[in-house]
């Protein structure tokens, strides 16, 4: 069967990406990187795209003069490379609806919480500040709200009460290196279909028990 060919759009480190590269290294995952590509130069991600050997492009936001220019000029791109599917990975810039409607459903998105919790910026700060027992990640594909969209995986992580927002986003960024890929082989396999805005999957494993977290308070 043909693989899934992706796009994967970063502005920064590009741990998640790296998550995509190891899992399409492996012989029996059903898609494949096609570009990379950056809103920023010099990013780290790129550097590892180009150390495994894939194409890369730079759409550098500052060189457009708004933010439909920019979004015409990646969509153009992205066509070019025949991606079935965009992944975006830390990827720092806001979508025009146009943009999003275009690539309806063939959009996928991943943000460091349990959706719809801590929308937005600064997650972990928030999750912290809110003294929840869980945080996560939401693997979903993107509508023109940011951080909406029906929601296609998620790992819940434990919040310990010595947890720093460093620490806590480590936890979290490893919950997203296995639910990204598992997202994407999702799609790729056909097992997600969007029924009224609500992703459905077929033939997905769920543990049944709750995990519980009371979060001892060690002394203090
Ligand atoms: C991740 O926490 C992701 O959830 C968020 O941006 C961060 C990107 O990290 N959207 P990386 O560049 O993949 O390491």
């Amino acid at each position: 069967m043909a693989r899934l060919k992706l796009a994967v759009l970063i502005s920064g480190t590009g741990t998640n990406l790296q998550a995509l590269i190891d899992a399409c290294r492996e012989p029996d995952f059903p898609a494949e990187i096609a570009l990379v590509i950056s809103s920023r130069p010099g990013v780290p991600g790129l550097e590892r795209a180009g150390g495994a050997g894939l194409a890369t492009a730079v759409i550098d936001h500052k060189a457009f003069k708004d933010r439909a220019a920019f979004d015409a000029a990646l969509d153009r791109r992205l066509r070019d490379s025949g991606a079935g599917l965009v992944c975006l990975a830390g990827f720092m810039r806001l979508l025009t609806e146009g943009f999003a409607q275009s690539w309806r459903d063939r959009l996928v998105n991943i943000h460091p919480s349990l959706l719809p919790a801590f929308q937005g910026r600064h997650a972990h700060e928030r999750a912290l500040s809110a003294g929840v027992r869980f945080t996560g990640c939401t693997v979903h594909f993107v509508r023109p709200e940011m951080d909406q969209g029906p929601i296609i995986v998620q790992a819940a992580v434990p919040v310990h009460v010595d947890d720093t927002v460093e620490t806590l986003r480590e936890r979290v960024l490893s919950a997203e290196h296995r639910c990204y890929p598992l997202a994407v082989k999702l799609i790729a396999e056909g097992r997600v279909r969007v029924v009224n805005e609500i992703a459905l999957i077929a033939g997905a494993d769920t543990p049944r028990a709750a995990i519980l977290n009371p979060r001892d308070s060690r002394g203090r």
